[in-house]
């Protein structure tokens, strides 16, 4: 059996009001923090005020960097950094989806070192990056979905390329994750769905991909259960609480998978569709593409798939996975073809470059050989919705 490892050198604080626990967690890091975010949510759900409030009890300054959008780009993460050099912050907080968090760690990373965002992606271990001088960050998930508030990966696009890329390095932890169920109450359901599908893929592609650890595989397990069993309940009751604990937990599991497995075809696809089509999000691509590569990947790992079809409450056969795939995005409306997304057939061969270019690490990893005509194939049939 392959040696396997477990390493997570960030602090999690996880229930209800975990977000008041800012400002005393803050007081190890220093009294000036560069809070990282989007324009809206966080302001309007009141999770901003909150935290402001926590910080500025304990004599913690603030200041917002509210420009982070969906998919952030290289360009927001280097602002951000000159904000952060020019303050001289002590610590970054970020709070908000997966990209205000991805941006917080990544923004940390730049403002620590020398260069720009675009560098640091790919970016090998044990490289120039000095670790003491990294500026600690908090991450508070106001979504459940990402995983992002526990692992190492920021993904950045760059939109001059439309290139999307992940900076996946160890020193990109952040120092403390604050896991605060409450904080996805209000949520819709629309984006209780997409941002738990995205949970529920990396459930799944931790699980099946050629790497190997089963201390993390149970994590992936123990996901995939949570995701079946509440996410419809999350979905149907946006203030179940025990529902949203639990997806907010499942969440996390499915994030630490990924650090130690990665992901797979399915994120490989996605990536160049969401870079080129930035209003795109990352889960609404995921979802019309997971059934197509599901039906071409069970094969190549039956015994998981069928593990998690399973777990999804279908029949333990391999190909009841795409099945599970496919009621799920029935069951929450979810989009179902690259067409309704707005991808134009024409760019389907320019994406399928981009898999090659950007995404090589997942799709090295997949569980079934693939070349650049299946990926082009699988393209087509999620364009056309031809499983
Ligand atoms: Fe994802």
């Amino acid at each position: 059996m392959a040696i396997v490892n477990e390493y997570r050198p960030v602090e999690i604080f996880f229930g209800e009001g975990a977000i008041n626990k800012a400002g005393e967690v803050g007081r190890r890091f220093g009294f000036k923090s560069l809070i990282v975010t989007g324009r809206r949510s966080t302001k309007e759900s009141g999770a901003l005020d909150k935290l402001i409030h926590s910080l500025n009890t304990h004599g913690i300054g603030c200041i917002v960097f509210d420009e982070i959008t969906p998919n952030p780009t290289d360009k927001q993460i280097n602002k951000g950094s000159d904000i952060a050099i020019r303050e001289k912050v002590d610590f970054i907080v970020g709070i908000g989806g997966g990209s205000a968090l991805d941006a917080a760690k990544a923004i940390s990373i730049v403002s620590s070192n020398e260069g720009y965002a675009w560098d640091y992606v790919r970016y090998p271990e044990g490289s120039r990056l000095i670790p003491s001088l990294n500026r600690p960050v908090i991450t508070i998930p106001t979504t459940a979905g990402t995983g992002s508030e526990v692992n190492r990966f920021s993904v950045l696009t760059n939109p001059l390329t439309k290139e999307k890329m992940v900076i996946s390095h160890s020193l990109n932890y952040p120092k403390v994750a604050l896991v605060d169920p409450e904080l996805t109450y209000t949520m819709s359901p629309e984006l209780t769905a997409i941002t738990g599908f995205d949970a529920l893929i990396h459930a799944l592609e931790s699980l099946t991909n050629k790497r190997e650890n089963f201390i993390a595989e149970e994590y992936s397990i123990k996901a995939v259960k949570l995701i079946a069993e509440w996410l419809p309940i999350a979905y149907e009751e946006p203030e179940n609480k025990k529902a949203r604990r639990y997806m907010s937990y499942a969440t996390m599991l499915a994030g630490i998978a990924i650090d130690h497995l990665g992901v797979a075809l399915i994120h490989a696809m996605e990536h160049p569709v969401s870079g080129h089509y930035p209003n795109v999000a990352h889960a609404q691509g995921l979802s019309v593409l997971s059934p197509y590569v599901t039906v071409f990947n069970y094969k190549g790992n039956p015994e998981k798939y069928a593990l998690f079809a399973k777990l999804m409450g279908e029949e333990e056969k391999p190909y009841r996975a795409v099945d599970a795939l496919v009621k799920f995005i029935e069951r929450f409306k979810l989009p179902k073809t690259l067409k309704e997304l707005g991808v134009e057939k024409e760019k389907l061969e320019r994406l399928t470059e981009d898999v090659y270019m950007c995404a090589r690490n997942s799709f090295t990893v997949n569980p079934v050989e693939v070349g650049m005509e299946e990926v082009f194939e699988l393209y087509t049939r999620a364009y056309e919705g031809n499983i």
